[in-house]
C-alpha cells in the first residue's frame, strides 16, 4: 500500500515510525514532514493546510489511504474531500471534527448528553462577556471558541486579566475568527490525564494514559507550550477511574456524537482532569496529541495500520491489539527561548541509534539536519518502571546536541510521589 502523512512534527515521525512496521506498507510519503521524517518517508513540500494540493498530490500518486494528523486540515475537510474522490482516510470527518474546531460545540454536547465538564456560559457579545464576568469566580478560565495553535486558553487570576482576555480575543481578534465567541468557564483543579482512543464511531478503545507536561520550564513554570514531555502510563490513572471514564465519558461521548450525525472516526483525544468532584473533561481533540503520540504509540502492540483502517472501516471490534505493561518517558528538546522566541537554523547532532528519536522541527540543508521550529526533538524510552524510563530517556537527552538547546529536568517527576 502507498500511505501518505499529512503533517511533519514529532507526532508524525512517531505515527510514521510505527506504521512502518506494518508488512502491507510499499511507501510512505509525509506532506510536508521535516528533516528527521526524511529518514523514514518520503517527504513532499505540500503543507498541512494546503488541502486542495494534498487532494490532488493524493490523486496523482495513486495513494491508498491518508492519515490526516494535525487539527487544521481535519477542521477544514480534508478528509471529507478526499473521500469525494475514493481516497479513503484515517480521520473525522469535517462534521465530526468540530468536537476540537469549536470549545461552543463540545460543550454544549457535554451539557446536552450529561458528560462531566466544568460549567460554563458562550457569548459572542463582548458586553455580556464583560458583564458576566462581574459575577464570576476567580480564578476563571477564558478560551477561544475555534483553533488557536494550543494559545487559546487563558487561565485568569484576576478579574482583570479575564477582561484582558477577553478584549484580546474578542476585539482586538489576536487569533482571528477564532475568538468571535469566547467559552468563560469555571476554573478545576487536579492531575491532568490524556487519553487517546480509536473508535470508528461504534466501539472506542482507550490506548494507554498518558501525562502531558504543557508548561515550559521545571516545577510547571513560565509559559504554555504544546507540550515539553510525556510519560505513559499516567500513574494517577487507576483501573477504577479508567473504568468509569469507559462508562461516563467515552461511550457516551461517542454515542452523542452518533446522536448528532456527526459519527466520530479515528483518534478521538479525551483531556481530562480528575477533581474531587469525580473525572471530567477539559477539552476533545480530534486527532492525536503531541507529544503523546510519541508515548503512546512505542508501546503499542498492534498493527497500527490495520488498526487504523478499522476505524475507517467500521470493524474495530474484529482487531486484536494491547499495549506493553512497562513505562515510556518522552522528553522534548527545544530551542533556546521556546515557546516567545527563538533562533532556527544550527545544525543538530544524533546519536547514531535513533529509535526512540523523534524529530519536530528540523529541516534538511546539503544533507544535515537544522533546527527550524521551537520543538525540535522528542527523546522516547522505554522502562520496566517509570523511574528506569525517565532515567533512560534524559541519558539518550545527552547525546543530542545543537546551539541553545534547552528541556525540563523534571518530566515525569510528578508521577513518581
Ligand atoms: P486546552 O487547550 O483546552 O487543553 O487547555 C489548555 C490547558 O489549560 C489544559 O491542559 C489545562 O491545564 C488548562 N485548563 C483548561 N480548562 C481548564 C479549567 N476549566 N480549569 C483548569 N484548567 C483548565
Ligand atoms: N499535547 C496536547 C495536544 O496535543 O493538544
Amino acid at each position: 500500500m502507498k500511505l501518505a502523512v499529512v503533517g511533519g512534527g514529532g507526532r508524525e515521525h512517531a505515527i510514521i515510525k510505527k506504521i512502518k512496521e506494518s508488512k502491507r506498507v510499499e511507501a510512505i510519503y509525509a506532506l510536508p514532514g521535516n528533516g528527521g521524517i526524511a529518514e523514514d518517508a518520503i517527504c513532499v513540500n505540500i503543507g498541512a493546510k494546503e488541502v486542495d494540493k494534498i487532494v490532488e498530490f493524493a490523486v496523482k500518486n495513486k495513494i491508498d489511504y491518508v492519515i490526516v494528523a494535525p487539527d487544521d486540515p481535519l477542521v477544514m475537510g480534508l478528509v471529507d474531500m478526499l473521500e469525494e474522490e475514493g481516497i479513503p482516510c484515517f480521520g473525522p470527518d469535517k462534521a465530526a471534527a468540530i468536537i476540537e474546531g469549536s470549545k461552543a460545540f463540545s460543550k454544549d454536547l457535554m451539557k446536552k448528553y450529561n458528560i462531566p465538564t466544568a460549567d460554563y456560559a458562550v457569548f459572542t457579545e463582548i458586553n455580556e462577556a464583560l458583564s458576566y464576568l462581574e459575577s464570576c469566580k476567580i480564578p476563571v478560565v477564558v478560551k477561544a471558541d475555534g483553533l488557536a495553535l494550543g494559545k487559546g486558553v487563558i487561565i485568569a487570576e484576576t478579574k482583570e486579566q479575564a477582561i484582558d482576555a477577553v478584549k484580546m480575543m474578542m476585539t482586538e481578534k489576536k487569533f482571528g475568527d477564532s475568538g468571535n465567541k469566547v467559552v468563560i468557564e469555571e476554573f478545576l483543579t487536579g492531575p491532568e490525564v490524556s487519553v487517546l482512543s480509536f473508535t470508528d464511531g461504534n466501539v472506542v478503545i482507550p490506548m494507554v494514559s498518558s501525562m502531558d507536561h504543557k508548561r515550559a520550564l521545571d516545577g510547571d513554570k513560565g509559559p504554555n507550550t504544546g507540550g515539553m514531555g510525556t510519560i505513559a502510563p499516567n500513574p494517577f490513572y487507576t483501573k477504577e477511574i479508567a473504568e468509569d471514564c469507559m462508562e461516563k465519558i467515552f461511550i457516551p461521548t461517542i454515542e452523542a456524537m452518533k446522536s448528532e450525525g456527526r459519527t466520530f472516526k479515528g483518534c478521538l483525544y479525551f483531556g481530562l482532569m480528575i477533581t474531587d468532584d469525580g473525572v471530567k473533561v477539559i477539552e476533545y481533540n480530534a486527532r492525536f496529541g503531541d507529544p503523546e503520540t510519541q508515548v503512546v504509540l512505542p508501546l503499542l502492540k498492534g498493527d497500527l495500520l490495520e488498526i487504523m483502517e478499522a476505524t475507517t472501516n467500521g470493524t474495530l471490534k474484529d482487531i486484536d491489539f494491547t499495549f506493553e505493561d512497562k513505562y515510556a518517558c518522552c522528553v522534548v528538546v527545544a530551542s533556546g527561548g521556546y515557546p516567545v522566541e527563538y533562533k532556527k537554523g544550527y545544525g543538530v547532532s544524533l546519536p547514531e541509534k535513533k529509535l526512540g528519536i523523534f524529530v519536530a522541527g528540523t529541516k534538511l540543508i546539503d544533507g544535515k539536519q537544522v533546527t527550524c521550529g521551537g520543538r525540535v526533538l522528542g527523546v522516547t524510552e522505554i522502562g520496566d518502571t517509570l523511574e528506569e524510563a525517565i532515567e533512560k530517556s534524559y541519558e539518550t537527552v545527552k547525546k543530542v546536541n545543537f546551539t541553545d538547546l534547552f528541556y525540563r529536568t523534571d518530566i515525569g517527576r510528578r508521577g513518581m510521589k
